[in-house]
Formats: structure tokens, sequence, C-alpha cells
């Protein structure tokens, strides 16, 4: 099989996180898109947008859900300046461009750009999925519901009636909670090291909580609840620095699935703690490609299949590692 596709690379250590394909890593470097050429022939264009962007997944993980599905779409890497973002999308979109991925470091200019937002991209504050439309820009945010689907559906975790702890306040956190909240677990407890940012997120997600039915609490670690977590959830960025986010290891048992929202070619310190303490373990590549595919709905309507691409991606990070 051809490997002039993101080919997992990663470097043993430095994870990636899910909800930000750009920093994926991989060899694909040959097509960079111009944000003004014209494409090729008759096929619906799309990219993902970032900076930086070379290394990002998606575009493999987009060829081959465009082979699943039969739709005829061309999917590449645009490179933007920091400082022209919005240039590079306009210019993307007299060129004919249909949708685009948006990634480091764009997601909340992004947000400012569309015209119209889905409500969980509202609740994000963040936008990862554009659709360009009878002159509208539609932003979206699919990062959640990725995250959902591939706990619910790729590792059968039940999220409804589940107690939850999500760790960490920033971006990542607030753009999963909606989603979550949506699953109506039990119990949802976010802490942060700053626990006003997470004691933030608690407030503005009270009403969307009363709603599902979920208990929402949080602050700093004295807010963990007693007993085992259903799933804890670590949407930090620690991760990036080898470095493990305060918890309670009371907080995790036999039946706990501890996820991390990054993924790597190694499990990361979050992962590693967890399974001295016993519990299940998953990183973010499956929310990589569920993120992906919830995009591709977007654009194309048909959902492809996220399974055959992730035991694809899987394959090839752990080759990576044995090479
Ligand atoms: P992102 O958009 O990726 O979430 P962010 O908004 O900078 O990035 O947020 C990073 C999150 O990781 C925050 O919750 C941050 O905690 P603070 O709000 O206290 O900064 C958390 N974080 C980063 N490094 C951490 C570490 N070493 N231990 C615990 N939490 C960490």
């Amino acid at each position: 099989m051809s490997q002039s596709i993101p080919s997992a690379d990663s470097q043993p250590g430095t994870p990636s996180a899910a909800s930000e394909p750009a920093s994926a890593t991989d060899r694909a470097t040959d097509n960079t898109t111009d944000p003004t050429s014209p494409g090729t022939g008759s096929r619906d264009r799309y990219a993902v947008i970032g900076n930086p962007i070379g290394h990002s997944k998606s575009p493999f993980i987009h060829a081959r859900f465009a082979e699943q599905t039969g739709e005829s779409i061309e999917y590449t890497h645009l490179l933007a300046p920091i400082d022209a973002f919005v240039l590079h999308v306009r210019a993307f979109v007299d060129a004919g461009g249909r949708g685009l991925n948006v990634t480091v470091p764009f997601k909340l200019e992004a947000h400012a750009l569309a015209t119209r937002l889905s409500p969980r991209a509202a609740a994000a504050g963040a936008v990862n999925t554009l659709r360009f439309e009878a002159g509208e820009i539609h932003g979206d945010n699919t990062d959640g519901f990725g995250l959902v689907r591939d706990i619910e559906v790729n590792l059968a975790t039940p999220l409804k009636d589940a107690r939850i702890l999500l760790l960490g306040a920033g971006g990542a956190a607030r753009g999963v909670v909606l989603p979550m909240l949506e699953r109506a677990p039990h119990t949802l407890t976010i802490i942060n090291r700053t626990d006003e940012k997470a004691s933030a997120l608690v407030d503005q997600f009270g009403a969307a909580a009363q709603a599902a039915g979920c208990r929402l609490s949080g602050g700093s670690a004295a807010a963990i609840e007693p007993g085992a977590y259903d799933v804890i959830i670590n949407a930090t960025a620690s991760s990036l620095d080898a470095a493990l986010p305060e918890c309670d290891d009371g907080a995790f048992g036999s039946n706990t699935l501890a996820y991390d929202m990054m993924y790597g070619a190694q499990p990361t310190v979050f992962m590693r703690h967890a399974q001295t303490l016993g519990a299940q373990t998953a990183d973010g590549l499956g929310m990589l490609v569920e993120q992906a595919a919830e995009s591709f709905y977007i654009w194309r309507g048909v959902r492809p299949e996220g399974a055959p691409v992730l035991a694809e991606l899987r394959r090839l990070l752990s080759a990576s590692t044995a090479a």
C-alpha cells in the first residue's frame, strides 16, 4: 500500500491533538493547495487549512471516505500565513471551494468569519468545519461529536446515565461539553488546574445540563466526587509536555474508560497512569477520524464508516514505531 499518505509517523512521546488535525504528523507534503487554483476536473474541492499543515492526516482520511462512499471530491492541504486566514478562505471560495476543515490556530477566526453557526459551534466558541453555499459561510464544530461517537460506537461505552469526569477547561474541553450533555449522562464533573475556568464552563452549560437531566459541577480537583467514574476524559494539553494533569486516583476503577484526546505512537502519560490503576484506556485517534466523518457528512450528506479508516491509521501508527 502507498505510504504517500499520513504515514502516522508521530515521534514517540509527542502526541497530537485529535481535535486539531493539523498537528497530526505524516509525511504527505506534496499536495498543499494554492487557494486560487481551479482544482482538477469536475471534482468538488475541499481542504484542511491551518499553520502548520503539511502533516495533517485529514487528506488521507477524506480520500478513504471518498473511496468508500463513491463521492467525487478533491481534498488537499491549505497553508495560510498566520495573519492571512480570511484572505485564503476567500480565495478558496472564489476558486470554487465547497468546504474547509479548520485547524490550529484558526478555529476562533473561523468562528468569527462564519455567517451562520450551528448550535454546537456557537457553544464551543470555535469552528472546525466551514461549508460554503449560496453566499453563506456555515460554521460547525464536529470535534465533540467525534469524541462522543468514538466513545459510544468504537469503544462501546454508553454515555447515557454515565458518570463523566472531564479534565481541562480550554478550547478542547469547551468544544465537547454540549455534545456530551446531549447524551444525557448522570454526572459531568469538570476540573481544571485554573479552577475558575472550570467554574465558568459549569456556569455556561448549566441550562443545557438541566435540560439533559445531568448533574454538572466542577472547579478544582477537590470537586471530584468519591468513587470511580465511568469515563474520564483528558482534554488538557498536558500530554504535549508529558505531564500528568491533576486528578484523583480514586476516580479510576477497573470499569473506567480513561480517554486522552491526544494520540501518538505510544500511550500518553495519562493513559499509562490510568493503566497502572487498572482502568481501560483509549487515545484520541478515533476522535480524529470521527470528527472528519461528521465533516464529510455535513458537506456531502453521506455518512462514511470511521472504523475501517481508524483501523488503517492505527496500523500505520504502530508500523511507524516498529520501523
Ligand atoms: P486547548 O484549546 O487545546 O484546550 P488551551 O485553551 O490553551 O488549549 O487549554 C489548555 C488546557 O490544558 C487548559 O485546561 C490548561 O489548564 P489551565 O487552564 O490551568 O492553563 C490545561 N493544561 C495545560 N498543561 C497542563 C498541565 N501540565 N497540567 C494540567 N493542565 C494543563
